[in-house]
């Protein structure tokens, strides 16, 4: 079964940065989105419409008298679950702010109910003038959520406020407004919360991720637990702790106090990053529980080990081994396991109303004959009850020990559409991390 994501309009205005807007719509696309791209005449003088048809696979106009018919004019503004447009530049937020219908966007902006956001590209002296801000203001009143632009290099030598933000922080504005949060409205500035911190702070888009998560408390495991058998054997899981590493390397990047449960991970402890190093499932579950207690989020990254042994030997099992003291058995000893518990499934039990931390869990799935990697992942999210599952294809070289990764975003308060997973990759596991944290601060 296949199923169609939200749909998305891609408005795209007559800018420099509309080059940019390429990647946003990959990433749209990529993670399962229906995406139609609508952008102005002089925006196809920027990126002409092969680009656009391409990524999106649809046919691109930008008037409203082809296709008459099918009155695309008033259909793709009434069907669409978003509205985005980037850039958006002083004439179109001109055009939008006068309720214009002019080519196709202004008229999709004017029948569409669903959440749109814009953002703002354009010279500083364009951006600050009175009735650029007049129109922002008009737009935002009516409920259109307007991500401010960054400050920075823009099109010349010249720098300062009018850069538009960057393509991942965009689609992370867009996930967010798609799961239904927050809420159209005027003291609702936090459609762009996400970013202001950036578009304030600094210039630099990589120093621009400070922040976001600042003031926030974070539990990460990592790892793979070992359930000893003996002094030098013990049941063993493949899992490097290179993602669960990631996740807490980008939390503290943006601003969060991390702790990095570490379960015999052989990697680096990232900078400012707090590691608590435990062996087996039951002490990953004691640093667990006492770390989240005032957190407020815990990924649960790590692979737990579901079973250990219910007896560990205290001396090297000995091949030829005696179960009976002074008879030598040469047959293989039989080893008796024993449930741990599920530490995920407990954090779930326990939370309460108010001052639950959001809870992130992994599912390392393979498909087999019964169902799908999701189809398995989708009964784990409901089993387990946690807010969000990363799932994790594994086999066949995947995922493992690798530094690139594919995953699925499983929401537990869902995005539009049953059964609707974005995927995030295939991409290195530092771009996976910021785009499950990108995830889960839709949920904080
Ligand atoms: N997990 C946990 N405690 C366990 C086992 C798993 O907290 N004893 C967590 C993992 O850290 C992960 C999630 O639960 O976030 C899913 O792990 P997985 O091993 O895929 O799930 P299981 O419930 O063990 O399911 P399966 O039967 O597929 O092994």
């Amino acid at each position: 079964m296949t199923t169609r994501g939200p749909s998305v309009v891609l408005g795209v205005g007559g800018g420099i940065a509309a080059y940019k807007v390429a990647s946003l719509l990959r990433l749209l696309t990529e993670s399962g989105h229906d995406v139609t791209v609508v952008p102005t005449e002089s925006a196809l003088r920027f990126v002409g419409a092969p680009t656009w048809e391409a990524l999106s696979g649809k046919p691109v106009r930008a008037d409203v008298w082809s296709q008459v018919p099918e009155v695309p004019h008033v259909r793709l503004g009434k069907s669409a679950d978003l509205v985005v447009v980037a850039p958006a530049t002083a004439d179109l937020m001109a055009r939008a702010a006068a309720g214009m219908a002019d080519d196709l966007l202004t008229a999709t902006l004017l029948t569409a109910r669903c959440p749109v956001v814009m953002a703002p590209a354009m010279h500083t002296e364009m951006w600050e003038h009175p009735a650029t801000q007049a129109n922002v203001a008009t737009l935002t009143a009516r409920g259109v959520h307007v991500v401010p632009p960054a400050s920075g290099r823009l099109t010349g030598s010249d720098s300062g406020a009018g850069r538009l933000q960057e393509p991942e922080d965009l689609y992370a504005v867009c996930l967010r407004l798609l799961a239904g949060s927050p809420p159209a409205g005027e003291d609702q500035p936090a459609a762009s919360d996400i970013l202001v911190a950036r578009a304030t702070e600094t210039s630099d888009a990589s120093e621009g991720e400070r922040g976001s998560l600042g003031g926030r408390r974070v539990v990460v495991t990592a790892g793979g637990t070992r359930e000893p058998l003996d002094p030098v054997r013990y049941l063993g899981n493949r899992s490097s702790g290179k993602q669960g590493y990631a996740l807490a390397q980008v939390a503290a990047a943006r601003g969060a106090q991390v702790t990095l449960v570490s379960a015999n991970a052989a990697l680096a402890a990232p900078e400012g990053v707090e590691v608590v190093p435990v062996g087996t499932a039951l002490e990953l579950q004691d640093a667990v529980v006492q770390a989240a207690k005032d957190a407020d989020v815990v990924i649960m990254a790590a692979a737990v080990a579901d079973f250990r042994p219910r007896d560990v030997a205290t001396t090297k099992i000995k091949k030829t081994h005696a179960d009976t003291p002074g008879q030598r058995d040469e047959s293989a000893p039989t080893i008796d396991l024993v449930r741990n518990p599920d530490i995920l499934a407990g954090l779930v039990k326990v939370r309460g109303e108010a001052t639950s931390p959001v809870l992130v869990g992994f599912a390392a799935e393979t498909g087999d004959q019964s169902g799908s990697v999701i189809f398995h992942a989708m009964d784990k999210l409901v089993r387990k009850g946690c807010d969000l599952l990363v799932v994790n294809e594994v086999g066949d070289g995947l995922a493992f020990g690798t530094d690139g990764n594919t995953v699925h975003l499983l929401f537990r308060d869902g995005l539009p559409g049953a059964g609707y997973a974005p995927q995030i990759g295939p991409a290195p596991k530092d771009q996976i991390a910021a785009a499950v944290w990108d995830g889960i601060q839709t949920i904080l």
